[in-house]
């Protein structure tokens, strides 16, 4: 999604604004461009497509100045060409922008009207247009934000130089993130912790309806009513080299990689470690009293709720729904009184899952978000959050954050159900350990690499598949074909393997790969018939499974290519079945070709609805 950086220094800024813009890429975007002030001009400079053919245009073009702005921007209004991409200018204004303008349609008509005349089909040039409107009738910098801020409906981040103001760089906030990082006679302004964490070690977000003026040597932050706040200081926590790509190739291979140890991490805020049992921090709410529990998310963090649905239910004993944020936040559906709302997100910023929070609230549902970002708008925003400690995830495809997510979910799960009483401390003890042994049972099946990497090589060719599973498995099977189809752009389908003969059983035809995820458990026999149903229709079975599974199956072995894990239980199997399938579609996508880390069309943190 869009990223901003902004910078005011007392040197030339374009060069750091572009390190700037690199740090943003992850987030996925389609264009990209920067704006200075320099002899009392706004210059700037904009390219379609990767970062790399901005960074050519800027050696040919010097950008001098020693304030300026720059975006990497995800096509909302208007087609990723060079003249939608941000900075967008007027004589007297630079603007980049975070967010969606609602009511951009009848602004730009009006200012049609008025004589305005458009150079992009954005909805920030519209916002560019009517501060420069309000600058024109005699309005201080200041105060033209402030009046196009009432003028405009919708989500903003907005980073803005005025020509009259040369040393200032305004920073605006109104429903996405923007935050102020400040170094040593410079101050800059980005989207994320991350884009900051290079220049300065602490930052400063800015909360909604703030506006800020910022010079090299300091900064003034207004809220919404015009007064002067000083808004917290937060040390950046995360170290930069954990954001490198170190030996690997691209950052989704490093981040499977770190999946045990980041699990290890994550599970050590919530274990006590010496005693084997749950030490997750006071939560503000009466546990032993929730009648209901609902899970919101997207995407990968979505499965993970449905795969978690499996141990809450088991664990506490209580009703639990898991919910699409997009789908859920228009539904209007009834909440129960003593309900406990669960929002999932790596990012914490997904605008869905964020209103669907907001909607929560307001019902007046517990909510809890479990978060990688610790600083976002839903840890903000809810009234308690728990931090999975993946570390910045770089690459688009979630991997260890997806892990770490089930981590923290399963330990929630035994913390309600040991205290509603569904669970006895034995159990809860067994049920850690289990837990416990997932960071050793990853590492084992990341051992098995290279065989994932020859089944990878045999599978280049194909263009459609079907993940299947039963159970728990089931959504490990649509994260799995999730992942194939986001980095390496094959057709894939996650279904449950019992449902199969219900419909999509129709496109078995020879040689079609299906992948079935099924340890041996009480679930595997049902699952074997599914498996012949397959064979018989002439498919091409790869089947992940246990010893006790693949001995199980007799002569059909033979029949299939099988990949066998470790044992594991209703708490490990999720972890462990989810490894081979992000290994796959990493190899597969390589022999594709394919931008793996920043898959077309794709955004790391999805801030518009
Ligand atoms: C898939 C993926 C997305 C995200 C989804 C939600 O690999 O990363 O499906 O899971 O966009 O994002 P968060 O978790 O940040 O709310």
């Amino acid at each position: 999604m869009c990223g901003i950086i902004g910078l005011v220094s007392k040197k030339e800024v374009s060069s750091t604004l572009l390190e700037g813009l690199k740090r943003l890429e992850y987030r996925g975007y389609d264009s990209s461009g920067i704006a200075t002030i320099s002899n009392e001009k706004i210059e700037r400079v904009r390219s379609k497509g990767n970062l790399s053919f901005l960074e050519e245009k800027l050696l040919n073009s010097s950008l001098p100045g020693n304030i300026g702005i720059g975006h990497t921007r995800w096509a909302t209004h208007g087609s990723p060409e060079e003249k939608n991409a941000h900075p967008h200018i007027t004589d007297k204004v630079a603007v980049v922008h975070n967010g969606i303008i609602e009511n951009n349609n009848q602004l730009r008509n009006q200012l049609i009207e008025a004589g305005v005349e458009f150079s992009s089909d954005t909805d920030t040039e519209v916002v560019c247009h009517i501060i420069t409107s309000y600058l024109n009738t005699g309005l201080s910098a200041y105060d033209s934000i402030r009046a196009t801020m009432s003028d405009v409906r919708g989500t903003y981040a907005f980073g803005v130089l005025i020509l009259n103001e040369p040393n200032k760089l305004f920073a605006v906030r109104g429903g996405s993130p923007l935050a102020i990082g400040s170094a040593n006679n410079e101050n800059f302004i980005g989207s994320d912790t991350y884009s900051l964490s290079a220049y300065s070690d602490n930052i400063t977000y800015l909360k909604d309806g703030d506006v800020a003026e910022i010079e090299n040597d300091s900064y003034r932050i207004f809220d919404h009513s015009n007064s002067l706040v000083e808004r917290e200081k937060q040390s950046i926590i995360e170290s930069i080299t954990l954001s490198e790509k170190g030996i690997f190739k691209h950052f989704m291979l490093k981040e499977i990689h770190e999946q045990p140890e980041v699990i290890a991490k994550s599970l050590s805020n919530y274990i006590d470690m010496d005693n084997g049992v749950l030490n997750i921090p006071n939560l503000p709410h009466d546990l032993s009293t929730i009648t209901n529990v609902t899970l919101v998310a997207c995407g990968s963090s979505y499965y993970a709720g449905l795969i978690a649905r499996d141990w809450f239910e088991k664990f506490t004993n209580i009703k639990v729904d898991v919910e699409i944020a997009s789908e859920f936040r228009y539904r209007e559906a009834p909440m129960a009184s003593n309900g406990l709302t669960i929002f999932i997100s790596q990012s914490g910023e997904t605008a869905d899952t964020l209103a669907a929070l907001k909607h929560c609230k307001y019902l007046g549902q517990k909510t809890i978000s479990i978060v990688n970002v610790g600083d976002s708008s839903m840890c903000r925003n809810s009234d308690a959050s728990l931090k999975i400690y993946a570390g910045p995830e770089i690459g688009v495809a979630s991997t260890k954050a997806f892990t770490c997510q089930l981590g923290v979910l399963a330990c929630l799960a035994i913390k309600i159900g040991t205290s509603n009483g569904s669970l006895s401390e034995y159990q809860e003890k067994e049920y850690v350990k289990s837990l416990l042994s997932v960071p050793r049972l990853i590492s084992n099946t990341l051992d098995k690499e290279d065989e994932i990497k020859n089944l990878a090589h045999d599978l280049s060719n194909i263009t459609t598949t079907l993940y299947l599973g039963r159970g728990q498995m089931y959504p490990v099977a649509m994260e799995g074909a999730l992942k194939l189809k986001e980095i390496s752009y094959v057709h894939a389908e996650g279904y449950p393997a019992g449902e199969m003969k219900h419909g999509p059983i129709a496109l078995l035809e020879k040689d079609l790969p299906v992948f079935i995820m099924s340890p041996s458990n009480n679930l595997y026999e049902k699952t074997v018939s599914n498996l012949n149903e397959v064979i018989a229709r002439d498919a091409s079975v790869i089947l992940f499974t246990d010893k006790e599974g693949l001995d199980n199956i007799g002569l059909l072995k033979n029949k299939i290519k099988a990949f066998v894990l470790d044992k594991s239980d209703i708490i490990s199997a999720p972890f462990i079945y989810t490894i081979p399938n992000q290994l796959i579609a990493y190899y597969i996508a390589l022999l594709k070709g394919t931008d793996v880390d920043q898959p077309r069309n794709l955004a790391k943190s999805v801030t518009v609805e």
